[in-house]
């Protein structure tokens, strides 16, 4: 009686055992669920760690005079572009650099900023601090991405 009941489970072992090993079709994610998830993932990627201030730091409209009067034009581009990013940055086509927080671009107008032959001199001699948050306010409206 004993080795009966002991071989009854060691059927019932071996039968959930292949029931379990039976292919069951793997399921593939439910597509829209995956497209969820990646969304998701993308969403939690893209976030910065710390939101960066792109508000205007000072009067747009005194900036546009600025820009166009103080020479930032000259190398900027009255679109923005640095004469296809070969006299300044690009600002179309690297939005990165206005999605900058205002502390690091007043700080790169006020002390100027170089990568490899472009080079921004440094306006601390030239203009104040109220007229540089002004110019920077011009480009950030002018040029920065519009949300
Ligand atoms: C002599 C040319 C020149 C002038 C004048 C100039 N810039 Fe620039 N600017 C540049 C170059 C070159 C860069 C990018 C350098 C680099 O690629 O890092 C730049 C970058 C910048 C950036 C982005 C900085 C960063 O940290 O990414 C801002 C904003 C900017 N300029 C605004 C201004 C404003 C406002 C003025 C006028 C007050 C001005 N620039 C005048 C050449 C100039």
């Amino acid at each position: 009686m004993r080795n009966l009941s002991f071989v009854l489970a060691m059927l019932l072992v071996v039968a959930v055992a292949a029931c379990k090993k039976d292919p069951a079709p793997n399921p593939s994610p439910n597509p829209t669920q995956k497209a969820t998830a990646d969304k998701a993932l993308a969403g939690k990627k893209a976030e910065p760690k710390k939101a960066a201030d792109t508000s205007l730091p000072g009067d747009p409209l005194a900036g546009e005079k600025i820009f166009k009067e103080k020479g930032c034009m000259a190398c900027h581009g009255a679109d923005g572009r640095g004469n296809g990013g070969v006299t300044a940055a690009d600002f179309v086509k690297e939005p990165e650099r206005l999605a900058k927080d205002n502390k690091d671009l007043l700080h790169s107008i006020t002390n100027g900023i170089t990568k490899g032959s472009r080079v921004m001199p440094a306006h601390k001699g030239t203009l104040s601090e109220k007229q540089i948050k002004d110019a920077l306010s011009y480009v950030r409206k002018q040029f920065g991405s519009k949300k």
